[in-house]
């Protein structure tokens, strides 16, 4: 699952939990930065709204996350069969890396080779979201904003660019989703196709 904060992605995750946990195995749930114990504290440092950084910087501890949730997590469970579902991966550092913060589209893909090997997304949903709609759940949320989320508008049109790219460039992987779409409505087409997969797979077999 990718898209622009606010878009809904973890409530998606939250509603596809509770549909899918009749397959079996269950997907796998992870999330970006994240997933295994020495992720969750790479994410807490990107994610703190006093630590200032070095775009390269943030790059790298994106990749280095990410190397480790791959290793332990995600490859033994698809090496087993397993469906695993992520919460952002690889799309997120282009689009807010590469095109967001500037460092070049190509320039992040190369920095994560080695970060994600041969593990990439057989699906990518994309959760497309009008940036007026974005600005109004973000206001509504009344959350304080994180350190990614402070940065301003037009830091959120590159980046929003960024996943548009993608989803032009790879339309066999990537399903664009209308966001503002209800979440049941979302959770259940996305459910059907995860459904899919899980039996492809052979791991409902
Ligand atoms: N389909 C939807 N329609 C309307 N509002 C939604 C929908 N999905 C989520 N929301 C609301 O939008 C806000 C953001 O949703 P959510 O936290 O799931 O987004 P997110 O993509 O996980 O954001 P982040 O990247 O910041 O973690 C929440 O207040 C949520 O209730
Ligand atoms: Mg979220």
């Amino acid at each position: 699952m990718e898209g622009l904060d606010f878009s809904g992605k973890s409530t998606l995750v939250k509603n596809l939990r509770a549909l899918l946990s009749d397959l079996d195995p269950p997907p796998y749930f992870t999330r970006e930065p994240g997933g295994t114990p020495a992720a969750e504290r790479v994410r807490a440092v990107l994610l703190d709204p006093e630590l200032e950084m070095e775009a390269w910087t943030e790059a790298y501890l994106y990749a280095a996350a990410r190397a480790d949730l791959v290793r332990r997590e995600i490859l033994p469970r698809l090496e087993s069969g397993r469906v695993v579902l992520c919460e952002r991966f690889l799309d997120s550092s282009i689009a807010y890396q590469g095109a967001g913060r500037g460092l070049g589209v190509a320039e992040v893909r190369d920095l994560n080779a080695w970060a994600v090997g041969k593990v990439v997304p057989e699906l990518t949903f994309y959760l497309r979201l009008p940036p007026e709609e974005r600005a109004r759940r973000a206001r509504e949320s009344g959350a304080t904003l994180d350190r990614l989320e402070q940065v301003g508008d037009d830091f959120m049109r590159r980046v929003e660019e960024g996943f548009e790219e993608i989803a032009r460039s790879e339309p066999d992987r990537v399903r664009v989703l209308d966001a503002t779409l209800s979440p049941e409505r979302m959770a259940k087409t996305v459910a059907r196709e995860v459904r899919d997969l899980h039996y492809t797979r052979g791991s409902g077999a």
